[in-house]
């Protein structure tokens, strides 16, 4: 989904063509133990990075639960995948257009009210991590976020990707991207979110006059 200028750059892309570098696996991974019951909750995008996370946890010998949503069933993505790993996978849309109408935190009550859960893992827009740790807080159940602040180096030199947890400062990048959701300063981290939202504006704004026409079209090269 093209939503600004780099990711509009990265859509025109077609398989088989190269990127010149890429840079990782970078900061640490996954925690993957035998914890019982495990309920991964993705939102959008954030459900691709789950999927290797939901395999893992079935192989340490976990249950999975998988909540995943998105505003419709056109921007539902790995749902197939998914199924062929988890026990249960419950499904929201906003529109209704699949699964059930509604917001995954409410899924996410629901199956903690009904089932319990020993562990909740969420990937997803900053919003919806957060609301996602208020519901399991009353639980007392554990809840780990993949925080996805802005990043410039990704090797802790810059301090771009700074998040306060449990009042300490980390770095995402290095520290992270998982944390303990219940200790995220939420506010903190969607206010630095937005730091460059005009710049980002302008940006896109101007890559798409300079390519006008190219949008959706098949990629051409582009001196610059
Ligand atoms: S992205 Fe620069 S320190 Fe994390």
């Amino acid at each position: 989904m093209a939503v600004g200028k780099t990711t509009a750059e990265l859509a025109r892309y077609q398989a088989g063509e190269e990127l010149l570098d890429l840079c990782g696996p970078l900061g640490m991974p996954t925690h993957v133990d035998c914890v019982g019951k495990v309920v991964l909750v993705g939102g959008g995008f954030g459900v691709a990075p789950l999927f290797p996370v939901a395999r893992a946890f079935k192989a340490a010998g976990n249950a999975v639960t998988v909540v995943m949503g998105a505003r419709s069933k056109d921007l539902l993505i790995y749902e197939r995948e998914m199924q062929g790993v988890a026990d249960k996978v419950s499904i929201t849309t906003d529109d209704g257009s699949r699964g059930v109408k509604g917001i995954v935190t409410a899924a996410l009550k629901q199956e903690i009210e009904s089932n319990g859960a020993d562990l909740v893992m969420t990937v997803g827009p900053a919003i919806m991590m957060k609301f996602v740790s208020e519901t399991t807080r009353p639980f007392g159940v554990k809840t780990m976020v993949s925080l996805n602040p802005i990043m410039l180096d990704g090797t802790g030199m810059c301090g771009g990707c700074r998040v306060s947890v449990a009042g300490v400062t980390k770095f995402a990048c290095l520290d992270g991207p998982e944390f303990d959701g219940h200790e995220v300063d939420w506010d903190q981290l969607m206010n630095r979110q937005k730091t460059y939202k005009n710049e980002e504006k302008e940006s896109f704004e101007a890559w798409k006059q300079r390519h006008e026409g190219m949008l959706g079209k098949e990629r051409q090269p582009v001196c610059e």
